[in-house]
């Protein structure tokens, strides 16, 4: 598998450091709340198993499936619910765990339609952030690293649904999707 990739971005030890960096802020943030974590599949696996482990407080796990990308490196710009919530979220207090902001058009269509049901907050979680993609305005509110333009494998992160066992965050070999 090592030979597509070109770098490694962020290696496991650091990956686990921000996590637990992230998870003490949320802690902090909803003290004495019950979150509702909604994990957004596939890509978010592995960021939400190990994200929700260091959060103190009462959670309660959902989990959707969102489309955005094929199998290309470039956004639809559509976003399209596949895999709904569970339970009704009016009321509650809502963290979407995502593993990458991109363009953003995931993210901003996402809040809306949960902003729409009434929750009493929805937040998003990102692992990643590549802000000099957004094609919409949309901002996160916590982030685990900011990257550039690159693409990025592993750590539940795919190129045509490969690689996302890696345990670091890769960049992907331009020669790869170049083909
Ligand atoms: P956005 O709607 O453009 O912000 O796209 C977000 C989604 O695109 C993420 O949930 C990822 O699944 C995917 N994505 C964006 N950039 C990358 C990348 O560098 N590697 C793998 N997937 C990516
Ligand atoms: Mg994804």
């Amino acid at each position: 598998m090592e030979d597509v990739v070109e770098t490694v971005l962020i290696p496991e030890d650091k990956i686990k450091e921000r996590v637990k960096e992230l998870g003490a802020q949320i802690s902090k943030d909803y003290k004495g709340k019950t979150l509702t974590v909604v994990c957004i599949l596939r890509g978010a696996s592995l960021f939400f198993v190990d994200l929700v482990r260091e959060l103190d407080l009462d959670v309660r796990f959902e989990f959707m499936v969102v489309s955005s990308y094929g199998s290309g490196t470039t956004s639809s710009g559509e976003v399209k619910i596949v895999q709904d919530l569970a339970k009704p979220i009016r009321d509650k207090d809502v963290l979407i765990v995502e593993d990458i902001i991109d363009s953003g058009n995931t993210m901003s269509a996402l809040t809306k339609v949960l902003q729409a049901r009434e929750p009493a907050s929805v937040k998003v979680c990102a692992f990643l952030d590549k802000p000099s993609r957004r094609t919409v305005d949309f901002k996160g509110d916590y982030i685990g690293f900011t990257v550039e333009d690159k693409f990025i494998i592993g750590y539940g992160l795919d190129y045509d649904e490969k690689y996302r066992n890696l345990k670091d965050i890769c960049v992907l070999k331009p020669e790869v999707y170049m083909k």
